[in-house]
């Protein structure tokens, strides 16, 4: 093989190289192994005087030509190269604003929540204290205390959940003196566990779940919340639960609120009575949510009797309150026009989701 030839051969298995090279640094490499100092054509060029005389120019011709030629492969494919490597790196930076993410969804406060703080700031601005009560009451507290003796027919509108005494070891309870334990019926036991502990006057609310054996339809669940209140002091009437309803539902459905009491029977409290609130979509017109009457039953109340305060131990007839109690579930039902109770304790996320 002839030295020209060898060099067209340099030349094709050079520029074979360079259209294979990936990468920046591999065409670097392949320039410094033909073109570099100790490539293969410069080692030509350099051994040049080997040749007979007539033979350099050619030699030198072509291998300078062939220099050029690969140099500007070199380059030319170094700039491609550059450019893939810009392009891919664009690419994997490339925002797709229409792709979905994945949303972090934080969770919210359940209706009745919502409902219960919203009633609790309304009657602490009114100066009454929120208090807490057991869920496992004793019959003392839950009946006895209140005027409902055993075999008193009031009993049955509370029967309930009764518990297994040897199941419940508590010191606090006090279950020899104080009866068998059930789950609270209502939260009025409150009403003689805190009046033994403070004296008059104050106001208290007490919030919280409330049991009874119920057959479970959409009006009627097992458990549910109850918010008791009491208000006590020497002269305390019946005006005044008037007024602390008519401020409450005025602020609790951020409209003018009426009241109307009419007679009712509860053992606790003598007179005892039923409330009603006027109809907060019709205001009193008459509509689906209030039957027509313009009015919604919300509430029974009545002035504390004074067998609860000899109960709680206070003397007889020093004393005189009000004593209130409703259920909490009722309001978010017609805020929002929640048509089954049973609804709030099913866990059921397209429901809670709504609120
Ligand atoms: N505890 C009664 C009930 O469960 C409500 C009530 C409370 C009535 C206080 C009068 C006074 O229905």
């Amino acid at each position: 093989m002839s030295i020209l030839e060898e060099i067209e051969k340099i030349k094709l298995f050079a520029l074979e190289e360079i259209s294979k090279a990936q990468e920046i640094s591999g065409l670097e490499n392949l320039r410094v192994k033909y073109l570099g100092r100790n490539g293969n054509l410069t080692h030509i060029l350099r051994s040049l005087e080997k040749y007979p005389l007539s033979d350099r120019k050619n030699i030198g011709k072509l291998a300078n030509e062939i220099r050029l030629i690969l140099e500007k492969e070199i380059d030319e494919k170094k700039k491609y190269s550059e450019d893939l490597e810009y392009k891919k790196l664009l690419e994997n930076e490339k925002l797709d604003v229409t792709a979905s993410i994945n949303k972090i969804s934080a969770g919210h406060l359940h209706p009745i929540t919502k409902t219960l703080e919203k009633v609790e700031q309304i009657f602490s601005s009114m100066g009454f204290e929120i208090v807490d009560g057991p869920e496992v009451e004793t019959e003392f507290y839950n009946f006895d205390a209140l005027n409902v003796p055993a075999h008193h027919p009031a009993r049955d509108m509370w029967d309930t959940f009764w518990l297994r005494q040897n199941e419940v070891k508590s010191e606090k309870l006090k279950v020899k003196s104080d009866g068998r334990l059930l789950m609270r019926t209502h939260t009025s036991p409150m009403q003689v566990r805190y009046m033994q502990k403070n004296k008059p006057p104050f106001r208290i609310i007490v919030p919280g779940k409330v049991f009874r054996r119920e057959a479970t339809d959409a009006r009627h669940e097992s458990t549910f919340y109850h918010l008791e209140g009491l208000m006590v002091g020497e002269d305390v009437n019946i005006a005044n639960i008037k007024s602390v309803f008519e401020i409450f539902f005025s602020n609790f459905f951020e409209a003018d609120a009426k009241i109307r009491l009419r007679p009712s029977y509860f053992p606790f409290v003598e007179p005892g009575l039923e409330g009603d609130v006027s109809c907060l979509i019709c205001r009193g017109k008459g509509c689906r949510l209030c039957k027509n009457t313009g009015w919604l039953e919300i509430f029974g109340a009545g002035m504390v009797n004074q067998k609860v305060f000899i109960a709680a131990g206070y003397p007889k007839n020093k004393y005189q309150g009000f004593a209130f109690g409703f259920g909490l579930d009722r309001f978010p039902m017609m805020l929002y026009g929640i048509d089954d109770i049973r609804l709030f304790h099913s866990g059921d996320l397209r429901f809670l989701k709504q609120f």
